[in-house]
């Protein structure tokens, strides 16, 4: 078969990737079908991956619980000729072994190439638990030739993350470490950068002069699962706002980079983080579903809020005066991530009484964040008939329109593979996260006490205080135009 793959946009050299946290949920969901896809559609040229965790199995095991993970959670077909192939790749050693045993695992896999080859340690467990694990392949040699990938949260506030930061920097340096943060991943999330600098049309609006407020919507109908004992440690705060929505924020609000590099977008991004105004606990709602605190691994007297709305600013020349608005939460009405730009309204109307006009909201330029990215942009037009009734309509464009919709990569696919390639332009840097835990501060200090919502609702009712005069944008009052039904 000869691949499609172009042959620049994957790693030059076979890889051997350690993956520590091997049997957990982010690895069985995401980045065994991940890597299976990547090594399967010739991404790659050449991966042995080695299973690392307390659980205390062999190599079969492993292999058995990477074959139930790709049947239960690849999106994409598993042959069985496939996964004969993909299963030779897979290894294991439990952490229990030691660096000795970890590295003579490492040997293997790169004798079986028969060039050069890299290593990619992936550390699928939160950042504090992960420091044991990078200081063991510190002492098993096994920094040379190699990139590591940290997930998140990177830390719980300012004094942790650079803790953390100086102990990893003990063992491998800044530009062999990689932050993620999988939102970066999400196609949607690139395209803004597309849509924003690759075009003539939208960019000189915007800004202050144009744009009323900004929300980043990301409400989710999940509940914990058998995250909850990690999720009462950290909360949606830390879970998805420091983490997903600030930096989505940012590639909405930076400004233009002096080229699409990983230097000069992170410097823009981190402009916007050195200009967002500390975070102000009255502009902070937090919620609790009621239940919660009944749930198997939580503290019944819980304070963890499982769900957010907030307000926060950016002070400088571009957006001074606009309000950012983000709200997430788990058990809410509708799994939806979107970005929503309100344009400011005409000065004045000169439409008749009772004619619509500005009945339901501003123009609103929508980004939806799902793998398949979604844009619509929504203005006022004639309703047709007799006299002057304005009706609210939309542009819509949907990926699904372009025939392309089955080479969209999923964000954790498309981040190994960047981080494979040594290219940081998707990742969050120390000085960019450091930050966001400063203005962070003032809220996790004085955070306001948890309101409690019902499951299945949009959260407590203060988040319309806090949005007061303007409104949600969701629930959405048309949906979207349904892709699947297009040319039917
Ligand atoms: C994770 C959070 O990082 O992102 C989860 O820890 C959240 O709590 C998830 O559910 C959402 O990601 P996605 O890609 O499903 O929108």
């Amino acid at each position: 078969m000869v691949s499609k793959i172009p042959p620049d946009v994957g790693p030059r050299y076979p890889q051997v990737v350690v993956l520590v946290g091997a049997t957990g949920d982010l690895a069985r969901r995401k980045l065994l079908p991940g890597m299976f896809h990547l090594c399967n559609a010739g991404f790659i040229p050449g991966c042995r991956i080695i299973g690392v965790s307390l659980d205390e199995i062999d190599r079969d095991r492993f292999r058995d619980i990477a074959r139930s993970a790709l049947e239960e959670f690849s999106t994409r077909k598993v042959s069985e000729a496939d996964w004969t192939a993909f299963a030779q790749t897979l290894d294991y050693v439990p952490l229990s072994a030691g660096a000795a045993a970890l590295r003579a695992a490492v040997e293997k896999a790169e004798q079986s190439f028969e060039g050069e080859s890299r290593r990619l340690h992936y550390m699928s467990v939160p950042p504090s638990a992960a420091l044991p694990a990078v200081r063991m392949l510190g002492e098993a040699g096994l920094v040379e030739r190699s990139r590591i990938v940290m997930e998140k949260p990177f830390g719980t506030d300012r004094a942790s993350a650079v803790s953390l930061n100086a102990r990893l920097h003990e063992v491998f340096d800044e530009d062999r470490i990689f932050r993620i943060d999988h939102f970066l991943g999400k196609e949607p999330a690139q395209n803004i950068l597309a849509f924003r600098f690759a075009n003539g049309l939208f960019e000189p609006i915007w800004n202050r002069n144009f744009i009323d407020h900004v929300q980043i919507d990301v409400p989710e109908t999940l509940a914990l699962g058998k995250r909850a004992a990690f999720y009462e440690t950290v909360g949606a705060f830390r879970d998805m706002v420091v983490t997903h929505l600030f930096q989505i924020l940012a590639f909405m609000a930076m400004e233009p980079p002096t080229a699409l590099e990983p230097a000069p977008i992170s410097e823009e991004k981190n402009k916007v983080f050195r200009s967002m105004l500390p975070i102000n606990p009255t502009d902070v709602v937090r919620g609790q579903y009621t239940g919660y605190r009944s749930e198997e691994g939580i503290n019944p007297e819980s304070d963890t809020e499982t769900f957010i709305a907030l307000k926060c600013s950016i002070d400088n020349w571009r957006w001074a005066g606009v309000p950012f608005y983000l709200r997430t939460g788990k058990r809410l009405a509708e799994g939806q991530r979107i970005i929503s730009i309100a344009f400011r309204e005409p000065p004045k109307s000169m439409f008749p009484a009772g004619s619509g006009v500005g009945a339901q909201g501003p123009d609103h330029l929508t980004f939806d964040l799902a793998d398949a990215s979604k844009m619509s942009l929504s203005f006022y037009g004639k309703r047709p008939g007799p006299g002057m009734r304005l009706d609210k309509l939309s542009l819509q464009f949907a990926m699904h329109d372009t025939g392309h919709i089955g080479d969209v990569l999923e964000a954790y696919e498309r981040l190994i593979l960047d981080a494979m390639r040594g290219d940081h332009t998707l990742f969050t840097t120390a000085d960019g996260i450091e930050r966001l835990w400063e203005v962070s501060s003032p809220l996790l200090e004085a955070s306001p006490p948890v309101r409690l919502y019902a499951p299945g609702s949009w959260g407590p009712n203060a988040i319309h205080q806090l949005i007061a005069p303007q409104a949600w944008r969701l629930p959405f009052e048309r949906i979207w135009r349904d892709p699947n039904r297009l040319g039917s």
